[in-house]
């Protein structure tokens, strides 16, 4: 089987190193890629932006699956053009992928399914703002919750106790033409579940955690996802099969019902607050860096899950297969993200990182004119560790964190660390 990967981060890297695992191996294509991804196929110089370029070259190369990693490219309908040229995707339609291209639509799609989710409010005009935040948070409560209502990697929501700053990021979205999303605040941990949907059915892939925050203590502005660890051993039994039965499938359901179904990866993202399960945001994609650790604890052999999603039969393959095995990623970061970030420096220590039982999926990188490996972007590297249990995982992966020499660089050194501890309480 021939598949080529859109995307060029970890991500990526994560679900090719994955593939790059099946049996029998599959020939592995990217576009763009990145440096690591190239350790384990060919890599096209094709924009991501460019979906004539990327139907091209799937038909040049006869490609028999093409998974998409990025939402940038499904809200603009790469899967559609893919679709129209006969190629089999791993990716929903633009019209599917708005469940993470617009908050609204999402909330929307979630009240005619009955999906459980944060109470919230679309706001246009900014002179309704006051009265939206009265409505969302009555009687003075806080922490206030104030979302760009479009893509934003991550970083277009502010979740503060502070009046001013969620009226100024209110404003600052509003001014720069979208249209803002007032919610209520969820407390409780968070859940990243990955549903593999082939349009009808679902298939829930291991639960993960995401540390969206870019400093340790959960503290500083949201990122695109700072580390991860699965499985959760705090999580209360029976989750994965009550968030299919309560969220993903009706989601899908009701997204087939308009006409629109959803084809690829459902990724619920979910408050475990004191009133139950509630969904904080779909993405359209598999997430990163979840889909590290994830995908490290994936036994089973993922081309042909995805094909039979793509194909629309899910029923045609087996259950996904799990490691007992904890693992953990740490995102090392270029100084300054995620309000900028540094880019050119070089990069060392992968082999030591390595040498210490850890692997390195590549995100923002490249090969500067003499070869040497720089960093290209804000998150620049994962750092992923297996264990027997996530102390251990957490310890090796910690470790190889440090061995990797970036200058300006910072990582968070408590991935994980409350949930080895056994401090999280849902
Ligand atoms: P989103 O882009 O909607 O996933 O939001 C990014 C992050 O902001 C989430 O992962 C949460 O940590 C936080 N967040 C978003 N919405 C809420 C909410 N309603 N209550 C509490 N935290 C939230
Ligand atoms: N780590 C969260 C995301 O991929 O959106």
């Amino acid at each position: 089987m021939k598949i080529l990967v859109l995307g060029a981060g970890g991500r990526e890297h994560a679900i090719i190193r994955r593939l790059a695992a099946d049996q029998p191996v599959p020939q592995l294509h990217a576009a763009p890629g990145n440096p690591g991804i190239a350790e384990l196929a060919t890599c096209h110089p094709v924009a991501l932006s460019d979906i004539d370029a990327q139907v091209a070259l799937a038909r040049d190369l006869q490609i028999d699956l093409v998974v998409i990693g990025p939402e940038a490219p499904l809200v603009a309908g790469a899967a559609d053009q893919l679709r129209e040229a006969g190629i089999a995707v791993f990716g929903p339609s633009a019209a599917a992928a708005r469940l993470e291209g617009s908050k609204s639509f999402a909330k929307d799609v979630m009240r005619a399914a009955g999906v459980p989710t944060a109470a919230a409010v679309t706001i246009t005009d900014p002179t309704a703002l006051e009265a939206g935040l009265e409505r969302v948070n009555p009687l003075g409560d806080v922490p206030f919750v104030v979302k760009a209502d479009g893509l934003a990697a991550g970083k277009g929501v502010v979740v503060t106790a502070d009046r001013e700053a969620a009226l100024t990021h209110a404003h600052s979205v509003l001014a720069a033409g979208g249209s803002v999303v007032l919610e209520e605040y969820l407390d409780g941990p968070e859940v990243s579940l990955f549903c593999v949907s082939d349009g009808e059915r679902v298939v829930p892939l291991a639960p993960a955690q995401d540390f969206k925050r870019a400093f340790d203590g959960d503290e500083g502005p949201n990122t695109g996802g700072m580390g991860a660890y699965s499985p959760l051993p705090w999580a209360p039994e029976g989750l994965v099969e009550e968030v299919v039965r309560t969220v993903a499938q009706p989601t899908i359901t009701e997204m087939a019902r308009r006409g629109t179904p959803f084809v690829g990866l459902l990724f619920c993202g979910l408050a475990l607050t004191s009133h139950g399960v509630r969904v904080i945001e779909f993405n359209a994609r598999f997430g990163d860096p979840e889909t590290q650790v994830v995908l490290e604890r994936l036994d089973s052999p993922l081309a042909p899950l995805l094909l039979a999603a793509a194909q629309g039969d899910l029923l045609a393959v087996p259950e996904p297969a799990w490691s007992a095995q904890a693992a953990v990623a740490v995102i090392i970061a270029s100084e300054g993200y995620p309000a900028t970030s540094r880019t050119g420096d070089e990069i060392t220590g992968i082999a030591d990182c390595e040498g210490l039982g850890c692997h390195v999926l590549h995100a923002g990188t490249a090969r500067d004119e003499q070869g040497r490996l720089v960093s290209a972007g804000g998150r620049v590297l994962a750092v992923l560790a297996r264990g027997e249990d996530l102390a251990q995982a957490r310890e090796r992966a910690r470790a190889g964190a440090e061995a990797i020499m970036l200058p300006g660089s910072h990582h968070r050194r408590d991935i994980a660390a409350r949930a080895a501890a056994g401090e999280v309480v849902p």
